[in-house]
């Protein structure tokens, strides 16, 4: 069999590791591997590399992906899907992995169920919002940026005698929020899922500067909309959407900020952790984890079960159907939530 492979959507640690397991995996079956440039797009395009055993040596460690990738989707473009089709032909393709999120996967999902497309589906985001699957690609090292972080500016809010309000990514749901929050021993935590009045806010941190604590960490997922004890809500900030409709979330940090100093009237700084949370090399949990799904995903292929996606399910390694990974957004559990609500 000739297996394409493709990531798309955002970047994230461990997409280079899952691209050389899938590849050698896909080596050791007896089937060759070629490399899809840009996501779907590079079908589209025609635009693929030949990978074998040693294209994909020392590429492990390093973060971004050696494909490249774009957000390109067939079903939003006049002729995409025929022209991905005829381009999946041209090149001689017996089936695709493709590596990527709730867009890439969509797409993967549709594909095959409206058109017997053959693809098998690897998650990877670092906002772990797929459902299907534990735990994404890229998810480890983003919490592991954004844990980093928290403790250096720890430092700084302690001897300023300062409130600093850390802004991270997550689109819609508050996964990286929540771990790295309480990985960092964040005062307060802001979720989507659970959004917290402002006025609760303003209190506890009153509470901690009466109590002698002078200083607070206050970590803001981007998809946090300003709420008030009133019921009241603003939607979480827009910066733009993208050619695909998709929202660009980011600002609520400062938004916060201003509320908190209209409110509380404490010395407030934003710190934005933007696109480093998905840059640089991956943690060994990811390359572990991208590894072993990659090596899934090529059995996955090599055995021509089409339309399904290698997940995790507790220590196992399993596969599952797209239907089930693409059908809703995976929110962080109600046990997080209490548990920032005990600790924070
Ligand atoms: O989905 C991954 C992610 O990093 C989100 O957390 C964030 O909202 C978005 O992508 C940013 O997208 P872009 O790189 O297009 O600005």
């Amino acid at each position: 069999m000739r297996l394409g492979v493709l990531t798309g959507g955002g970047d994230c640690p461990g997409l280079n590791a899952a691209i050389r397991a899938m590849v050698r995996g896909t080596v050791s079956e007896g089937h060759e591997a070629v490399g899809i440039r840009e996501g779907w797009r590079g079908i589209v395009a025609r635009r693929t590399i030949p990978l074998d055993r040693g294209a994909v040596a020392g590429i492990l460690p390093r973060g971004g992906t050696i494909l490249g990738t774009s957000s390109y989707d067939c079903f939003l473009e006049e002729g995409g899907v025929d022209s991905l089709l005829a381009g999946t032909e041209e090149l001689g393709l017996d089936g695709v992995v493709a590596i990527g999120g709730e867009g890439t996967l969509g797409i993967a999902h549709r594909l095959h169920v409206e058109h017997a497309y053959h693809v098998v589906g690897v998650p990877k985001t670092i906002d772990n919002d797929l459902a299907g699957t534990d735990v994404t690609i890229g998810f480890d090292t983003a919490v592991h940026v954004c844990t980093a972080a928290i403790d250096r500016l720890h430092t700084t809010a302690e001897s300023h005698n300062r409130v600093i309000v850390v802004e991270v990514m997550g689109r819609n749901t508050g996964w990286i929020a929540a771990a790295s929050g309480l990985a960092g021993g964040a005062d307060v935590i802001l979720v989507p899922e659970a959004p917290a009045a402002i006025e609760d806010v303003c209190d506890h941190i009153r509470r901690r500067h009466d109590e002698g604590k002078d200083f607070s960490i206050v970590v803001v997922a981007e998809g946090y909309p300003l709420t008030w004890r009133s019921g009241r809500q603003e939607s979480p900030v827009v910066q733009a959407s993208d050619e695909y409709g998709y929202d660009r979330l980011g600002g609520i940090g400062r938004v916060v900020a201003e509320e908190l100093t209209r409110l509380v009237g404490y010395e407030t700084r934003v710190t934005v952790l933007g696109h480093v949370q998905r840059g640089g090399t991956p943690t060994a949990r990811d390359r572990f984890l991208a590894t072993r799904l990659g090596l899934e995903a090529a059995r996955l292929a090599g055995s021509s079960s089409w339309g399904r996606m290698a997940a995790v399910r507790g220590n196992e390694i399993v596969g599952v159907s797209l239907a089930e990974a693409t059908q809703e957004r995976r929110e962080i559990p109600a046990a997080w939530i209490e548990a920032a609500r005990v600790v924070a």
